[in-house]
């Protein structure tokens, strides 16, 4: 029997229109242009705005923008999984709203929440899925509103994050073209570094914590950086070592955009130069679950079949991996 892998034949993107720069985040805390690029590589990030939109808005525009570009009908999608950390909702699924928007009348849908590892963990998920023969096409949404979790007085976090929505549709191959490999881990000492205090289970919303703002993200960045930097450079590493993979093998290494300063050690690491590194971090900042789709639809006019990419996220739980994936067509 022939082996089914699940290949990528398809992607969309959506960003906001609002550009937050470097210089107006000046005006808000005491920061500047040149800390913030020489730290981070980010000049600007988008922002959504407009009363009543959350994630599912950006959401149901990148899947649109997947429709439109592949010629698929909404109604063939057997599933759609929204890979978020800030859903519309905190209980209704944000995947039941962008399915029944789009049109995926025959789909079944869910969140995915791994913070930023959030879309790598759903390409496992996406994947496994096809290759066991249940389904034909799931859509794996990264979406993102970090906006509504940031304190714009923090300088800490309010430089990094920004909005977008990012989107893959996942199908059967039998050329032996998508998800090759895997190497995906987690730990939860990470949870004292990178959270959000107050709204969960164990301390629910209330007037105190609202006054004492605990709904914003808060972020130990040097303690973070230090797991993301080593973490993601030895998974990545694995990926090539267990996959017999040379340097010269690697067309792109698609990594997280969390700081200019990680991606740039991951790819040192690695052994490959800045020309075959994935970067939009200058102009979307952190999109969380959103960067590594971003990525995808930005550069998916470089991309040729049989391209091997190599995928590698660190976030907040603590989550990350990487993921090999040989690309699946040309543009
Ligand atoms: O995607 C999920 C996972 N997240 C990440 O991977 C993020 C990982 N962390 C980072 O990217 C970095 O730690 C940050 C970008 C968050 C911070 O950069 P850093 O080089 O680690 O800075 P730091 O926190 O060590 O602070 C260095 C200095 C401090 O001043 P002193 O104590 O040396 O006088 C900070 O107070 O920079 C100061 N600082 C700032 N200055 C200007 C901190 N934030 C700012 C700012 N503008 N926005």
């Amino acid at each position: 029997m022939t082996k089914i892998t699940a290949a990528i034949s398809a992607v969309g993107k959506y960003v906001p229109d609002y550009v937050l720069t470097n210089k107006e985040l000046e005006s808000y805390v005491d920061t500047n242009d040149e800390w913030i690029t020489s730290r981070t590589g980010i000049k600007e990030r988008r922002i959504l705005k407009g009363e009543g939109l959350g994630t599912s808005f950006m959401a149901i525009k990148a899947a649109e923008d997947l429709i439109q570009k592949s010629n698929i009908s909404p109604e063939e999608i057997d599933m759609v999984i929204v890979a978020t950390a800030t859903p519309d909702l905190p209980v209704a699924a944000t995947a039941a709203y962008v399915a029944s928007q789009i049109g995926a009348i025959n789909a079944f849908s869910y969140d995915l929440q791994a913070a930023c590892s959030s879309f790598l963990y759903g390409m496992s998920t996406a994947s496994s899925y096809i290759e066991s023969g249940r389904y034909k096409k799931v859509l794996l949404i990264g979406a993102d509103k970090m906006s509504s979790i940031i304190d714009y007085n923090d300088r800490a976090t309010c430089i990094i994050f920004g909005d977008g929505a990012g989107a893959a549709l996942f199908e059967p191959n039998t050329e032996g073209f998508g998800l090759q490999d895997e190497f995906l881990r987690s730990d939860g000492v990470g949870r004292d570094f990178l959270r959000i205090e107050a709204g969960g289970s164990i301390m629910p919303p209330s007037l105190e914590t609202v006054k004492a703002n605990k709904h914003y993200v808060y972020q130990e960045g040097r303690t973070v950086f230090k797991y993301a930097v080593s973490n993601m450079a030895d998974v990545s590493e694995k990926m090539l070592t267990r996959n017999n993979l040379k340097e010269e093998d690697i067309q792109w290494l698609v990594p997280h955009q969390a700081n200019k300063r990680i991606i740039e050690a991951t790819a040192n690491r690695v052994g490959v130069g800045p020309e075959k590194v994935m970067m939009n971090i200058h102009k979307y900042g952190n999109t969380t679950s959103a960067t590594l789709p971003l990525l995808l639809a930005d550069y998916e006019n470089q991309l040729k079949k049989g391209d091997n990419l190599i995928f590698a996220a660190f976030g907040g739980g603590f989550t990350w991996g990487a993921i090999y994936l040989k690309w699946a067509y040309n543009s």
